[in-house]
Formats: structure tokens, C-alpha cells, sequence
């Protein structure tokens, strides 16, 4: 499930109506960036596959899922996170100068309401930098299409490294329309990060947002005839916040 050719993605983000590489991302930076990427991650580790064991359990409880899910996107941030930006400074230890790096991007989350209000905790407290926008959105259970319903966001989040939190990519109908939404705000380095996703989900985002990446701790089977993913963990909204 690659995603297509370095070139086609360039030609698209650099001819989003509008997009101008600010003077600290260098265009080149960009070029760099988006012919090396965009593919499907499934983030593996036993920790995160013990963690994800105990979500799918159907008798656990709220405390315990809203945990292991915080625990499991902390873990997923290392991998996300490999290939931000970074640029060189100089600094003085005790002992002498040196040339060090720190992190020359502001990384954005932007959870999907409400599920995706599971994830940040986890990630910020490992980047307690991040600044935290919200896109509101529901599945209108009839017709499985996302319906939007807020929308905010910190300036500036074409320059950042945006990270589209959502522990369920299912039709991948929701997180698309995440997506545009971001898009339309001019984000330029946008990755999706959901916790179980269906090929189904996937498929989609390869599709409307090739120049993408995904993460995923786990790629399930498939979605069953209401939508849900199988063998999936339920509800998750429902799950976190306890309204079922
Ligand atoms: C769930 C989930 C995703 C969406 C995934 O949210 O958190 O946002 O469904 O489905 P899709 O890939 O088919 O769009 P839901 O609509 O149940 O809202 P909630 O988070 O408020 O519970
Ligand atoms: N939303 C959920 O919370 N779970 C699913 O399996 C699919 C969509």
C-alpha cells in the first residue's frame, strides 16, 4: 500500500492554491520530504501489542481503556515523530561549545472529536511543546458520512508538523474530511495517527490524500455491516468517555 510516486504528491502540495514555503522551510526541505514518504506505518511493539490486547477485551473498563489508549499513542509518537525537522544550534555545556539539534518545527495535534481526545494526553506528555487544535465531527450512523460540527485551530499550522489524532479509522470517511478541513487552513505536513484501522479506512485516505502518511498500531480485518471495524474494540468515544 505505497503511496504513489514522490513527483505526483510534490506537483499537488506545491500547487495548493496559495502554498508559499515560508523562508525557514526551505523548499527543498519539502521536495525532501514528501518524495521519501507518505505510506502506511503500522507502529510495532510488544508493549503496544500488550496494550492494544487489553482495549480490545470487551470487559475492560473506562479507566483502564482510557489509559492503555493514552499509553499506546505515547509509544506510536516516537515512531511518528523520527522524521521532523530539525536544525542545528549551538550550545554550551559545561565542558565546551557544541553543534546540537532541536526540533525546528511547532508540532500541532488535532484530535477528531471526541474519540481522538483519548490520544493527547499521551503525546503531550512526551512533546509538552504541542499546541492542540479540535475538528468535531460525527458518523451519521445511517449513512456512515461524517458530519462537521467545530472547527478551531492555532495559527500558523502550514508551517507546523500536524498530527490528526483518531483512535478508529473505519470507512476513513471522518478522517478524510479531517483532512480537507486541514488542508483548506493551508497544512502542508499532515499525518494521521489512529490507533486500529480497516484496509477499508486506509484505501480511502490513500486515495483523497495521497500525500499522507498513517500510522496505525494495528491494521484489522475489515468493518462488519454497521461500520464497525472487526475484530476492532467497539465504540471507542463510548469506551473513553463512558456514555454506554
Ligand atoms: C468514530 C471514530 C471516528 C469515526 C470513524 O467516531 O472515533 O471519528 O467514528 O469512522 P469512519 O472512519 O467510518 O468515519 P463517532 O462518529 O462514533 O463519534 P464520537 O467520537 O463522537 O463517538
Ligand atoms: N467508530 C468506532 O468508534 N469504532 C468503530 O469500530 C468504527 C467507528
Amino acid at each position: 500500500m505505497r503511496m504513489p510516486s514522490g513527483s505526483s504528491v510534490r506537483i499537488q502540495a506545491l500547487t495548493r492554491p496559495g502554498w508559499q514555503p515560508s523562508e525557514e522551510i526551505s523548499e527543498k526541505r519539502i521536495l525532501l520530504y514528501l518524495e521519501n514518504k507518505h505510506m502506511l506505518h503500522i507502529v510495532e511493539h510488544p508493549l503496544i501489542e500488550h496494550k492494544l490486547t487489553l482495549i480490545r477485551r470487551k470487559d475492560t473498563g473506562t479507566k483502564d481503556f482510557r489509559e492503555n489508549l493514552n499509553e499506546i499513542a505515547g509509544l506510536m509518537a516516537y515512531e511518528i515523530t523520527r522524521d521532523v525537522p530539525v536544525r542545528e544550534v549551538q550550545t554550551e555545556t559545561p565542558m565546551e561549545q557544541c553543534s546540537t539539534y532541536e526540533l525546528s518545527r511547532s508540532i500541532v495535534l488535532i484530535p477528531i472529536l471526541r474519540a481522538g481526545l483519548g490520544m493527547v494526553d499521551g503525546i503531550s506528555s512526551l512533546i509538552p511543546t504541542v499546541k492542540v487544535g479540535h475538528v468535531g465531527m460525527y458518523r451519521n450512523h445511517r449513512t456512515l458520512e461524517p458530519e462537521n460540527y467545530y472547527a478551531k485551530f492555532p495559527k500558523n499550522i502550514k508551517d507546523a508538523v500536524v498530527l490528526v489524532l483518531d483512535p478508529m479509522l473505519a470507512t476513513g470517511g471522518s478522517a478524510s474530511s479531517a483532512i480537507e478541513t486541514l488542508k483548506k487552513e493551508e497544512a502542508l505536513i499532515i499525518k494521521l495517527v489512529c490507533i486500529v484501522g480497516a484496509p477499508e479506512g486506509v484505501k480511502r485516505i490513500e486515495k483523497d490524500h495521497p500525500d499522507v502518511d498513517i500510522y496505525l498500531a494495528s491494521l484489522d480485518r475489515g468493518l462488519n455491516e454497521k461500520g464497525y471495524i472487526v475484530p476492532g474494540l467497539g465504540d471507542a468515544g463510548d469506551r473513553i468517555f463512558g456514555t454506554k
